[in-house]
Formats: C-alpha cells, structure tokens, sequence
C-alpha cells in the first residue's frame, strides 16, 4: 500500500494529510539531489550557522526544499528549522507549526553515510514552538540510506514506508512498528567518554562487560547521524546516548526538532527517552534552539541507565 492510499484509509485530518503529503515530496526531491553526486552541490558553504556549526551547501538546500513545499499547504502557520535564527511565518491562519531539521548528520554526506531529515507537528497556540513534545500531533523523519524510509507516528502508532525509486512512492513496509524492550546495541560517542558524568560512563562500562563465557554482551554503533542511529536501534533494539559533555554542557541535540519528534515516535514503538532527569517528551522548551542530554532507546536499556544515574546521586 502507498504512502497516499494508506492516509485515504485512516480518519487522520487533512491537515495532517496534507503535511505528510509535503513531507514526502520534499524528500524524494532531497532524496534525488543526494543520489546526484553532482560535486557543485557537495561541501560545505564556509558559514557558520545560529549553532555556530559548518553550514553544507546541502542543509540550506534542504531547508528550501521543504519550505516551499509546506508554502504550498494553507495549513501550515509557521517553520522552525535548525537552520534558521527566526520563526518564519508561512501562513496567518495556519492551524500547525512544524519544526524541522531538514539535513540532520550532515557532516556524513561527503562521505557517503545515511543522513536524515526530522519533523515535529503541533497544534497552533499561544506557546507557539515551545510547548512539550507530549503535545505532538504528529512526528516523522526520513532516513536517506541504502533505502530511503520514511517513518512517522501519530496516535501512539508507528509506521515505516520504504521509497520505491522507479515509481517514486513510498510503500508501507512497517505497520506498527515495535522495539524489542532489550538489545545489545549501545550507540555513544565514546570520543567524549573522559567529560562524561559517572553514571554514563559506568553504563558504557556494564556495556562492555563480559559474560560468563569470555564473550561480549553488546556491541557498538554509532553513525553520527541521529536518525540512523535512531532507526537501527528502533529496529533492532538498542541504546542511543548523548548525555551533557564538556565541550556541550547543555548536550548536543536540539531538543524540539531532534529529540522531541523522535522521543514522540520511540514512544509509539514502545521505548523510552530521557534527558536523564526526567522524560523527553514532558520537559517544557524555553527557548527555539534549546540542546538537551538525550538517552531513548529499549525500554529496559533506558531504565538500566537511568537506575545508575539515580544511585549516583543517593
Ligand atoms: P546535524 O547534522 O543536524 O547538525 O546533527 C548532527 C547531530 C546528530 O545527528 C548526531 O547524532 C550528532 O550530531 C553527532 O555529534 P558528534 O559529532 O559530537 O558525535
Ligand atoms: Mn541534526
Ligand atoms: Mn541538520
């Protein structure tokens, strides 16, 4: 079934439709430029972006590419993208706002390793961006690897569609999407193992522990690139982990267009995601840009390194 006719069977608003609808299009747009390898649009555009992070030519060619295709819905009001300073306004009497980071890992793209894109949908209201994830309507992301997916979740449901790039449609390869509740992925930047608090380092310990046979009980996987991460662990069970580091004391992800939509749909598969004090999807946002310590993944993984944290601190 593709992606249209699967929105055509479910009572979803045609607001919601027309979103994932745009959020499709987009993607195969972006999805056929990265194929490209056209070296002019490879690379970086020497400027810094609002997170003092190296631009590539191909984040702002993301951020036009789903701008103007939200401009083409009327019932978007506005557009956070990590890729710009401001709020833009799209449209006045748009019922939702949708924060996105249109290119997220971007600094793989040179080097051939999956990139992603993310969206949260919430409702227009008078806290604008900043109201918790728990009020999500919808989250989706895109992951551009060996398939392009697209995977969303709305209504405490998970759902994964793989790009059939002949006919240019996305067919729903992933009904209701679960993560086993254990798995033996842990997924860190261990470059930052030394500035790392000692409960996350004693969980990266037990990580690498043995069992009784000499043999290792999980194993390492980190891409660099949050949606794949996110999504071979959403598969396969596992951990992802990007707690508060020296050179990030806040963390490094942001936590409404990263952490929250993929917190909104690790919950639909049944995992669970932290900031290591309390639940993702209940911390209320101050500001547009705001990074977070991030912890989501299978459920009992999260729990283990949670119950460290709690007994540092006792
Ligand atoms: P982006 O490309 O949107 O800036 O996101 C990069 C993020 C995320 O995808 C990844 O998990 C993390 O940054 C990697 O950070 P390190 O290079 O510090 O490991
Ligand atoms: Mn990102
Ligand atoms: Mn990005």
């Amino acid at each position: 079934m593709n992606l249209a006719t699967f929105l055509n069977s479910k009572k979803y608003d045609n607001e919601i439709k027309e979103i994932l609808i745009a959020i499709q299009i987009g993607s195969i747009d972006l999805y056929n430029k990265l194929n490209q390898q056209e070296s002019d649009l490879f690379g970086s555009l020497g400027q810094k972006n609002i997170q003092n992070e190296d631009v590539q030519k191909l984040d702002l060619i993301a951020n036009d590419i789903f701008i103007n295709n939200f401009k083409k819905t009327d019932c978007i009001h506005s557009v956070l993208s990590e890729e710009e300073k401001e709020v833009r306004i799209l449209n006045n009497s748009g019922s939702h706002l949708i924060a996105m980071d249109p290119l997220d890992g971007s600094s793989n793209i040179d080097v051939n390793i999956p990139v992603g894109s993310i969206f949260s949908v919430l409702m227009n209201n008078e806290e604008g961006f900043l109201q918790k994830g728990s009020s999500q309507r919808l989250a989706c992301y895109v992951i551009y690897g060996t398939a392009a997916m697209l995977v969303f979740a709305i209504d405490n449901e998970a759902y994964g569609f793989s790009l059939n790039i002949k006919t240019s449609q996305y067919i729903l390869t992933h009904p209701n999407i679960q993560t086993p509740k254990t798995g033996s992925i842990f997924s860190i930047n261990e470059g930052n193992l030394n500035s790392l608090t000692k409960s996350v380092v004693n969980y990266v310990k037990f990580c690498k522990e043995l069992n009784s046979n000499g043999k290792r009980t999980h194993t390492g996987r980190f891409i660099g690139s949050l949606v794949a991460d996110f999504h071979r662990n959403m598969l396969k069970g596992g951990i992802f982990i990007y707690s508060k580091t020296n050179d990030k004391p806040e963390g490094q992800l942001r936590l409404i267009y990263e952490c929250n939509p993929i917190a909104f749909i690790a919950k639909a598969t049944n995992s669970l995601s932290s900031n290591l004090k309390e639940e993702i999807l209940d911390v209320k946002p101050e500001h547009i840009h705001q990074r977070t310590p991030f912890v989501v993944g299978s459920s009992e993984m999260v729990q283990k390194i949670l119950s460290l944290q709690i007994s540092e601190r006792t």
